[in-house]
C-alpha cells in the first residue's frame, strides 16, 4: 500500500521534473525557448541554454530558422551587441575551416553608449551620451581619411543630472532639487498662502 503510493508520487514527480523548461528558458513544455542572450538546441527534457559571450546577445527568443533555440542554433546566434557596446566583428556560421563564432563587441568609451547594435561597425556606433553626461560633438563614422569617433560627452555640471541621450549641451542637464531649493519652494508657497488669506 505505502509502496504503491510512493511509486505514484515518484511517477508524478518525474513527470513534473520533465515538464520543466531548462534554466534560462521561458515558455511551456513543447515550446520552451532559451531567454534572449542565451542559445540552445533543446530547452526542455534535459536540454540547456548557454549564455552568449560578454557584451553579446541574441534576437528575441525563437524556435524558427536562425532563432536562438532552433535545432541548428549555435553560438553564431549571439549576433547582436548589448547596450553600450559596439560591434567590431559580425557573428559567423560554422564553415569547413572555422567553428561558429559570436559577434565581437567592445565597450563604448566612458560616458558614451547606445541601445545595442545588430550590425558590424566601429566606435561611432557609440552615438548617445549616458545619463549624467551631455553631448559636445556627434559621433563620426569612418570614411576616407577620417578616423571613426564616438560621440563626445562631458559630465553634467555638479549638482545636475541628465537622462541618457537627452542632453545636447551643459544647460540641458537638470539642476538637482536640493534641500535648500525645497525649503525655498515651501516658504514661497506659505508666503503666497498668507497673502491669499
Ligand atoms: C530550424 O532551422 C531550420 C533551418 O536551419 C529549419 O529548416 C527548421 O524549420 C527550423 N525549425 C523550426 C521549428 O522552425
Ligand atoms: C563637484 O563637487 C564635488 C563634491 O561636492 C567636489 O569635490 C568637486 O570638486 C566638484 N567639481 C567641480 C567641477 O566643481
Ligand atoms: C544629483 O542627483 C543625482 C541623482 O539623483 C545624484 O546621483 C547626484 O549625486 C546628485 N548630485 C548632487 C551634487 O547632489
Amino acid at each position: 500500500m505505502k509502496k504503491s503510493l510512493l511509486f505514484i508520487a515518484f511517477i508524478l514527480f518525474s513527470a513534473y521534473v520533465n515538464a520543466q523548461c531548462a534554466s534560462n528558458a521561458q515558455g511551456n513544455q513543447g515550446s520552451c525557448m532559451c531567454n534572449q542572450g542565451y542559445y540552445g538546441t533543446d530547452a526542455e527534457n534535459g536540454g540547456s541554454c548557454n549564455q552568449c559571450p560578454d557584451g553579446t546577445s541574441t534576437d528575441a527568443p525563437s524556435l524558427s530558422a536562425g532563432g536562438n533555440t532552433n535545432a541548428s542554433a549555435d553560438i553564431s546566434v549571439c549576433n547582436q551587441c548589448q547596450a553600450n557596446f559596439y560591434m567590431t566583428a559580425a557573428a559567423a556560421a560554422a564553415s569547413i575551416n572555422n567553428a561558429a563564432s559570436a559577434a565581437q563587441c567592445s565597450n563604448c568609451p566612458t560616458g558614451t553608449g547606445n541601445n545595442g547594435v545588430q550590425n558590424q561597425g566601429d566606435v561611432s556606433q557609440c552615438n548617445i551620451c549616458q545619463a549624467n553626461y551631455y553631448q559636445t560633438a556627434a559621433a563620426v563614422a569612418a570614411s576616407y581619411g577620417v578616423t571613426a569617433a564616438a560621440v563626445s560627452c562631458q559630465q553634467c555640471p555638479n549638482g545636475s543630472t541628465s537622462v541618457a541621450g537627452d542632453a545636447q549641451q551643459a544647460s540641458d542637464c537638470q539642476q538637482n532639487q536640493t534641500t535648500n531649493s525645497k525649503i525655498l519652494l515651501a516658504s514661497v508657497s506659505i508666503l503666497a498662502l498668507c497673502l491669499y488669506i
